[in-house]
């Protein structure tokens, strides 16, 4: 594999276990404030974020190349209220889309066209991650101030259970 798309990839790596960190740290700050529905669908976001790290580092073992490592960085944060929570969580998830989308280019540029398949699931999977977001915001303005409103939101976001993706390109048995 390219020099370059090895340490682009490394990177990524990181972003994807930065995303679950951060997504652990939002369940901790809702479900202090007895948002227990939303703690639990950023709980199991931070699952998704694990295995998309995971996906990444086992495609690279199958290509008989090393990830690199660096430290991840302290995802820490108040935020005004839970519209903010998810506020944040679009601005994040269109900054992980943009660095996809740089991934991908990179590989196409290297001529990898296999790194270039394989990384089509990621930029899918981002297009399901903002819309998810988006919608939730929408409920959310919708909602106010209205307690009664903003409980039930919670109570659907609580319905969430995580379900392992299954990445094309990669050896059966992950
Ligand atoms: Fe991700």
């Amino acid at each position: 594999m390219n020099e370059q798309l090895l340490k682009s990839f490394s990177e990524q790596i990181n972003k994807e276990y930065f995303s679950a960190y951060l997504y652990l740290a939002m369940s901790n700050w809702l479900n202090d404030r007895g948002l227990k529905g939303a703690a639990k669908w950023t709980y199991v976001q931070y699952q998704e974020e694990l295995a998309h790290a995971q996906n990444l580092f086992h495609y690279l073992q199958y290509r008989d190349v090393s990830a690199g490592f660096q430290a991840i960085a302290d995802p820490s944060g108040n935020w005004d209220n839970e519209l903010a929570v998810f506020q944040h969580i679009l601005a994040h998830e269109k900054m992980v889309t943009d660095s996809i989308s740089k991934l991908a280019s990179l590989a196409l540029k290297a001529d990898d066209h296999a790194a270039y398949i394989f990384l089509q699931w990621y930029v899918t999977e981002q297009v399901e991650e903002e819309g998810n977001a988006t919608d939730i915001i929408q409920k959310l303005t919708l909602a106010g101030d209205n307690g009664s409103a903003l409980l039930a939101i919670d109570s659907q976001l609580g319905t969430r259970v995580f379900a392992a993706p299954v990445v094309p390109g990669l050896p059966a048995g992950l």
